[in-house]
């Protein structure tokens, strides 16, 4: 039966996407030694495709790392390289500002599961060494910090669990590796979601689990393949896509959203905005000393106000479109209820909190629509 090697050797600028569910061999021979031959592993279309792994190679070229497992989205990262090393009886510990997923799946799924789960100060740094112990497998960090924009001292926390043999893991997505790269500070595994900055236009959900270690590699290829955690190689193709153009997306939204975090600083209405780049913000001198972009992605509190107001600002917003995303060319908002932090350890507000993440629109066009919204957001203050 004719495979379709024509067709693999065409030779096209742009990335074949190679679609398999399963992968055929010329002999018997090349099929019993499938994974000694093929030093990609491809054996079966769960271990990943050629256009797979173009995307591992090019996300670890710019990590500045040796290997790269790709998962279908963000959330999947995280928990896969969880699920790779850390067992019942050891205990994990995470920062109170990771993305809430993980939080949930540490304190829902792995606590029933024996596995003791212990929330950290965010600004702990190296003092996260007293809460080591015997057992401690694992390290989750994230910086900043979700929603409320937290930064931590990486570095000073990776020397620690080095020097305790415990593993460190980065949600690194809000910096990406333009920004901040992880494993050259000492952290083990570089978590990104590549539905993000790395994908840019809002239309894909991926993940990305990068490292220098070949062990952790091997143990992430064969948890990936045993979770069933494959990714479809037309998502592979948008990321790689999105990709090209992510140093541009990067300085120009980041450029943007300096601009307009600059302006809310100054607005009367607006309490604090909580965004390193700031001077004013507490995790600056450490995004200074570590981090080289700025990112799109910035929270605010406003002055109080009941629900009401908060609908009036919402509603008002005309380039800002209303979702929980971010990293993509579209501004958005999202709302998150002041209870949402009161559930938390170590909460950095009580008050409710406006996350914006910052397109291509421009920061002037931004800016007079943040404007408008906390018009109405005075308005409906003021009014009975
Ligand atoms: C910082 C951060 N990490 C991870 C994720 C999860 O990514 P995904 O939506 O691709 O699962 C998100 C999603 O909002 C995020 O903001």
């Amino acid at each position: 039966m004719s495979t379709n090697k024509e067709q693999q050797a065409f030779g096209s600028l742009s990335p074949a996407v190679m679609r398999a569910s399963t992968v055929v061999f010329d002999s018997l021979e090349d099929f019993v030694q499938r994974k000694k031959r093929q030093p990609d592993g491809f054996s079966y279309g769960v271990t990943g495709t050629p256009t797979a792994r173009l995307l591992e190679r090019r996300i670890a070229e710019l990590e500045d790392g040796q290997h790269c497992v790709i998962a279908p989205s963000g959330a999947a990262a995280l928990m896969t390289t969880v699920m790779g090393f850390v067992r019942g009886g050891d205990h994990m510990l995470v920062s109170a500002s990771c993305y809430g997923t993980l939080k949930t799946f540490a304190e829902k799924w792995l606590a029933r599961m024996n596995v003791e789960v212990e929330l950290y100060k965010p600004a702990i740094g190296a003092e996260i060494e007293a809460l080591i112990k015997p057992n401690t497998k694992m390290i989750c960090m994230e910086s900043p910090g979700t929603v409320t924009m937290e930064m931590q001292d990486i570095p000073a926390i990776a020397r620690v669990a080095k020097k305790h043999g415990v593993l460190t893991m980065l949600d690194n997505t809000w910096a990406s590796p333009l920004g901040f790269k992880p494993l050259q500070h000492g952290v083990d595994f570089s978590i990104e979601a590549a539905t993000k900055f790395f994908s840019g236009h809002s239309d894909v959900l991926m993940g990305s689990i990068t490292m220098n270690n070949h062990e952790h590699y091997d143990v992430l290829r064969e948890t990936q393949s045993i979770l069933g955690q494959q990714v479809s190689p037309e998502d592979c193709f948008l990321v790689l896509r999105g990709m090209e153009t992510l140093a541009l997306r990067v300085n120009a939204q980041g450029e943007s959203t300096l601009a307009v975090a600059r302006y809310l600083e100054k607005h009367p209405l607006v309490e604090r905005v909580m965004y390193p780049p700031l001077e004013s913000d507490p995790g600056h001198a450490i995004w200074k000393r570590d981090f080289n972009t700025n990112g799109c992605l910035f929270s605010l509190v406003l002055k109080p106000g009941p629900e009401r107001a908060f609908h009036a600002f919402f509603d008002a917003l005309k380039h800002f479109v209303i979702g929980a995303s971010w990293g993509g060319v579209h501004s958005l908002a999202a709302y998150y209820p002041a209870a949402l932090q009161a559930n938390r350890p170590y909460p950095a507000t009580d008050q409710p909190v406006v996350r914006l993440s910052i397109g291509l629109e421009g920061a002037e066009a931004l800016q007079m629509d943040l404007e408008q919204a906390l018009a109405a957001y005075g308005n409906a203050l003021s009014s009975k």
